[in-house]
């Protein structure tokens, strides 16, 4: 097996045996037809389909295949770049959804990927992305692998877990979070909503286990013809919440022009001697 993964019964290492991932304790755990593997026992679910559904994820990936988010995946790229101690890191993406941003990293930043998200509909579609990832079905509050392997977490609008992303990351890794900032998408919350409260969308705290490399705050334009913004209402959780007279007067619009407002942190693990 290239990759360190775990039981996640019993945590012990699995090997793989023809299509299969087994542990000592002979649990043993299937590769799907696709390729991905589902590591997520009925135990850590914590309902029938956990994460995104089918039609938000076929949504995202229709619009992210268009490319308005390009900007913020380089972004992306760039810190692990920049900051990975490792020339090869091995990076696990997680919450990676249907893979978009984890197969331009596998593309651009010489590194070797797992891409583990909760859903096993986004682990299917991902596939598609690439073959040379390994895409996991798993949750991001035990995660598959062993701990001290993993150069890199990426945590793209995904979650920010202190202590698994402490327990897998190797010394001197890094955690690459993006989390949306106050102002991203206001001009269609402001469409959707009566009113739009500010908040304060700062990156949550983290851990002493940490400590900050950099915080990058980024704000961008993008002009989205109509169709283009039902798929990123669709993407969002928006759709679900928003009355029927809001969205029937989306759709009569032509187009909108979105500000994309997100904070990018890097933050690298301390070695044990610093703690
Ligand atoms: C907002 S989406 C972001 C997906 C992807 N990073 C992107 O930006 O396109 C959040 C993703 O986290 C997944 N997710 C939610 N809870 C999770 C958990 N406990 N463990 C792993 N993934 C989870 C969802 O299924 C969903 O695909």
């Amino acid at each position: 097996m290239k990759y360190p993964f775990i039981c996640p019964l019993c945590h012990a290492p699995l090997t793989e045996q023809d299509r299969s991932l087994v542990c000592p304790s002979r649990h043993c755990f299937d590769r799907a037809r696709q390729g991905y593997i589902h590591l997520l026992p009925v135990q850590q679910k914590h309902s029938l389909s956990p994460g995104d559904a089918k039609d938000m994820l076929e949504a995202r990936r229709r619009f992210l295949s268009r490319g308005f988010y390009r900007p913020l995946a380089e972004d992306v790229c760039r810190a692990v770049r920049e900051f990975a101690a490792a020339d090869s890191p091995l990076l696990l993406d997680c919450g990676c959804g249907e893979g978009y941003y984890t197969a331009l990293l596998e593309q651009t930043c010489r590194c070797s990927c797992i891409g583990v998200d909760v859903s096993k509909e986004a682990a299917r579609m991902a596939c598609a992305r690439s073959k040379t990832i390994e895409w996991v079905v798993a949750t991001a509050s035990s995660l598959p692998v062993a701990g001290g392997s993993v150069d890199v977490v990426t945590a793209i609008f995904s979650l920010f877990v202190n202590d698994e992303y402490a327990r897998v990351l190797k010394e001197g890794g890094i955690v690459v979070e993006v989390t949306a900032g106050e102002d991203h998408l206001r001009e269609l919350k402001e469409r959707i909503y009566e009113e739009v409260f500010p908040q304060d969308k700062a990156p949550p705290p983290f851990g002493d286990a940490f400590r900050e490399e950099a915080l990058w705050e980024r704000r961008f334009s993008f002009s989205l013809p109509q169709e283009a913004l039902m798929e990123l209402l669709r993407m969002t959780p928006h759709s679900r919440r928003m009355k029927r007279d809001k969205a029937a007067s989306l759709e009569t619009l032509s187009g909108l022009t979105l500000t994309a407002h997100y904070y990018i942190r890097i933050i690298r693990k301390k070695r044990s001697g610093s703690l």
